[in-house]
């Protein structure tokens, strides 16, 4: 089968992810009669730009599932919930961008290069993690050829995107008021994000830690198969429009040469080193920002520890967070004759 005879549905498509999603297919040359647009009621009838035409949104209902191969959502977790069993039920593969299934025992968490066989177990959705999970999972599972890792620290650097389009409307709104000297309005935020950093993402929980960094912890675990892995995480939002980073330490049973661990993280799929340090050649938001690659840097040994490595990494959380996480589940799922379409059983 064909890939492009695939017809998939983005839920979403006019969010901050969903527009990533279909710039992604453009890129493929996906044809436009095989994809469906949708969003909530208030953006029926709008008109997205895909490829050198368009594409009319149209209300995500039980019913637009008919006919759909592969549903990708990109809302919240409650369209997820309400809309997902929808799909399956109506044939679909869902693959979720949001938290709505991600810790569900019978639902695959997957980053295909680190764990693309999970896929195999899918029973009509999988679900693809948090924009800091994906690129914090794949550089671990490069490092862990050298020797198990005993335990990981990780501070994050996130970008406004990670909230969603009204978050870099805010940003920019907010940066124009400061260079215009007028006063600075935030919503999306409980503080100005613009000429700001707030050591908050999520909810609070009872242990003092947030909603985001329990997922961080909880999804690493899931995707790397290892339950009990020690990691404490801070995630922190900073008025950066895309492309999340994130200072990560990490110990093994074993020392590990950081020559070693530059090596591995080179060779492993999906990352790229930018590691000159001495020439200003670290990873940044700035320049990770529509490229595919996790990007990783500063690799050093963390002097605090005899077996620790410390370094940075920086990746696009629209693309490799969230929309091409997403398409290469679907390749992955493909690749392995576990889609069904009506067109073809592989
Ligand atoms: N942003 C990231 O870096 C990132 C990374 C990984 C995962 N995710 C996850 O991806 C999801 C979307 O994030 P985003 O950043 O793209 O958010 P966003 O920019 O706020 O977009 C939300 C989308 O959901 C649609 N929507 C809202 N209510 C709906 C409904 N009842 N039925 C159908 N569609 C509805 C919106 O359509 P309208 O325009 O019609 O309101 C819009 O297209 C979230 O679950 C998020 O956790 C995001």
């Amino acid at each position: 089968m064909q890939n492009q005879n695939i017809r998939i549905a983005i839920v979403g498509a006019t969010g901050a992810v969903g527009a990533v999603a279909l710039n992604l297919l453009a890129e493929r040359d996906w044809p436009a009669s095989r994809i469906t647009a949708m969003a909530s009621s208030r953006s029926a009838g709008k008109k997205l730009p895909y490829a050198h035409g368009e594409l009319t949104v149209i209300e995500a209902t039980p019913d637009s599932f008919e006919g759909v191969d592969v549903a990708f959502i990109s809302a919240d977790s409650s369209v997820s919930k309400r809309l997902a069993p929808e799909a399956v039920s109506r044939g679909a593969l869902v693959i979720d961008d949001g938290s709505a299934f991600r810790m569900d025992p019978a639902v695959p968490l997957v980053v295909p290069e680190v764990n693309g066989a999970d896929v195999e177990w899918h029973s009509g959705i999988i679900s693809i993690p948090n924009c800091t999970t994906t690129p914090l999972v794949m550089a671990l599972a490069a490092l862990q050829q050298a020797a198990p890792i005993t335990r990981v620290t990780v501070a994050t650097y996130q970008a406004v995107t990670g909230t969603g389009a009204a978050a870099l409307r805010e940003l920019d709104a907010q940066t124009s008021a400061y260079a215009a000297g007028e006063e600075l309005h935030a919503s999306v935020y409980p503080h100005q994000i613009a000429m700001n950093v707030l050591p908050h993402v999520d909810d609070f929980f009872d242990d003092g830690y947030t909603g985001e960094e329990h997922k961080m912890i909880n999804e690493t675990r899931k995707i790397m198969h290892l339950p009990g892995l020690p990691i404490s995480t801070t995630c922190v939002r900073v008025p950066v429009p895309t492309s999340h980073s994130e200072a990560v330490h990490v110990e093994f049973e074993r020392p590990v040469d950081p020559e070693e661990a530059r090596k591995l993280l080179s060779d492993f799929d999906g990352i790229a080193l930018v590691d000159a340090p001495r020439s200003n050649q670290y990873p940044m938001p700035h320049t990770s920002t529509g490229r595919d690659e996790v990007f990783v840097g500063r690799i050093r040994k963390d002097l605090s520890h005899p077996n620790g490595i410390a370094f940075w990494l920086s990746c696009d959380n629209l693309r490799k967070g969230a929309a091409l996480n997403a398409l290469q589940i679907m390749d992955e799922v493909v690749s392995r004759g576990r889609l069904q379409t009506a067109a073809s059983t592989t």
